[in-house]
């Protein structure tokens, strides 16, 4: 099979195991921090996706959220999964949260997909050949003003400098009103691919929160870097992210964010 059908449909299939146990969560743990959840469903989608990609491309190198890295290979293939991204919106019954599914090479996102089954919207994009949403081609949007944007600005407590991200939205709330938050960072960086989302600001993310992201956010005419705007490093545990159109987001860097 192709890569991107195999992308595609296993999104897909992840994202039934979790649209059917939606509301009938069993078990919820805490991880490291509080409300920091894993259910049996992040880990029956892991499983899985997990599985599909050990039995079509068995030499490749596979990160995973609940699971680890399952080989320490840093160069050739390798695929970064979350298996569920917005744990506590599902365990909590808020329909947005999604399965993001990466495909890196040599350390840059080459293909990304970003699966929101409640609404079924399956974001797709491949370098090179655009960014698509349920196979029809997506833009990021034209907005150029702040005053006019819509943008999400998200943190995780005790991962980053909490003032910092205050202070953005200090900022921001001088220029626009129209802030949004969804709980699921792969889905907001989608968002911002298909132009629904101006701008996205988050703080002390991991790499599977972003990869497939990155690729999308591109490939649909946008820029995702981390924020002092350089490309976002893969291969580093944590990251943050600045995703948004090409006008919003040198004027978040220049005006915002460096100044801050
Ligand atoms: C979380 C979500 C959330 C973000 C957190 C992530 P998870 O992922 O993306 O929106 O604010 O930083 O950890 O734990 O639900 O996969
Ligand atoms: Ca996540
Ligand atoms: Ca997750």
């Amino acid at each position: 099979m192709n890569i991107p059908g195999f992308i595609c449909e296993t999104a897909r299939g992840a994202g039934e195991i979790v649209r059917q146990h939606y509301g009938h969560v069993k078990t919820r743990r805490l991880k490291s921090d509080r409300g920091d959840f894993v259910t049996e469903v992040d880990l029956e989608s892991e499983s899985y996706i997990i599985k599909r990609i050990r039995e079509e491309f068995p030499e490749d190198n596979i990160i995973s959220e609940e699971a680890g890295r399952l080989r320490d290979i840093e160069e050739g293939y390798t695929w970064i999964i979350d298996p569920l991204d917005g744990t506590r919106n599902y365990a909590i019954g808020i329909p947005f949260f999604s399965v993001s599914i990466a495909l890196t090479r040599d350390g840059r996102a080459e293909h990304g997909a970003v699966y929101d089954p409640i609404h079924d919207e399956l974001f797709f994009a491949s370098r090179g050949w655009g960014a698509t949403m349920n196979g029809e081609r997506i833009r990021v949007s034209t907005e150029p003003d702040l005053e006019d944007a819509v943008i999400t600005v998200a943190w995780v407590r005790k991962k980053v400098e909490r003032t910092q991200f205050m202070g953005y939205v200090e900022h921001l709330s001088h220029r626009t009103s129209y802030f949004r938050r969804l709980g699921s960072a792969a889905l907001a960086t989608a968002y911002v691919a298909a132009g629904r989302f101006d701008a996205f600001i988050q703080g002390g993310l991991n790499p599977w929160d972003v990869a497939a992201g990155i690729v999308l956010v591109e490939e649909a005419g946008g820029l995702a870097t981390d924020l002092t705007g350089r490309p976002i490093d893969l291969t580093r545990p944590e990251t943050d992210i600045l995703a948004a159109n090409p006008a919003l987001h040198n004027r978040l860097l220049s005006e915002v964010i460096r100044r801050l």
